[in-house]
């Protein structure tokens, strides 16, 4: 098998962390540094990333977190924040993220133009804009998950929360919001079987 494929299947949602044993700092890095590198839409990278070590903020957020245990119990606890306000159409930050292609300045305006064209009916609505920055943090999300696996530490994305909770509890800044977390550690349990639909429920060729 590959080893992709044996991250693949080494993956799992753990749920029971071992507290006592933490990552080492050089591969956390190195899972980071995944995030940092995977691809997002037109390259915005709306994605802020929040590392929770302080034991005080984990219990905060836990009680914000369906009481899940993974919060607290987990090596590292990972907040997939969002900037919508950066990534608004005709920002600097947008043109920064076009003008680091080294293009020609006819170029960068032809590429702003295509990013209004096509932000316009999502930036008019905050929770589409939210939802949009979102994705591209679930593409890191992934990322990140297959290739902790790749280094035998497990993950369990978390959605199970209450965002406006989340984020009054982080004090985000104006225009951020929280996307999903995901906890990084080593399991105490045995990983539990894959359920999956089969390729013929899941795929349909036309
Ligand atoms: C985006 C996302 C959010 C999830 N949120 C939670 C969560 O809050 N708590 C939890 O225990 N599992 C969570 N899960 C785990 C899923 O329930 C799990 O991935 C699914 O049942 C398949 O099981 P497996 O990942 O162990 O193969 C989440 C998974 C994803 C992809």
């Amino acid at each position: 098998m590959s080893e992709f494929l044996e991250a693949m299947a080494f993956r799992h949602a753990c749920k029971v962390f071992d507290a006592e044993k933490q990552i080492p700092n050089e591969q956390f890095e190195s899972i980071l540094e995944v995030g940092r590198i995977s691809p997002s839409s037109f390259g915005m990278e709306p994605w802020r990333l929040i590392v929770v070590r302080n034991p005080n903020l984990r219990k905060a957020l836990k009680s914000a977190c369906w009481n899940q245990n993974q919060i607290t119990e987990c090596s590292e606890l990972v907040i997939f924040t969002t900037d919508n306000d950066a990534v608004r159409s005709d920002t600097p930050y947008v043109r920064t993220m076009f003008e680091r292609r080294g293009l020609p300045a006819e170029a960068v305006d032809a590429y702003m133009g295509v990013y209004k064209n096509y932000l316009a009916p999502i930036e008019a609505d905050e929770v589409l804009l939210e939802n949009w920055t979102a994705k591209q943090c679930y593409i890191a999300l992934a990322n990140m998950m297959t290739y902790a696996a790749t280094l035998k530490i497990d993950t369990c994305p978390i959605e199970g929360f209450d965002k406006e909770e989340v984020e009054a509890i982080l004090d985000l800044e104006y225009g951020h919001s929280v996307a999903v977390m995901c906890a990084f550690g080593y399991r105490l349990k045995a990983q539990s079987e894959q359920k999956r639909l089969d390729l013929k429920q899941m795929v349909e060729y036309r």
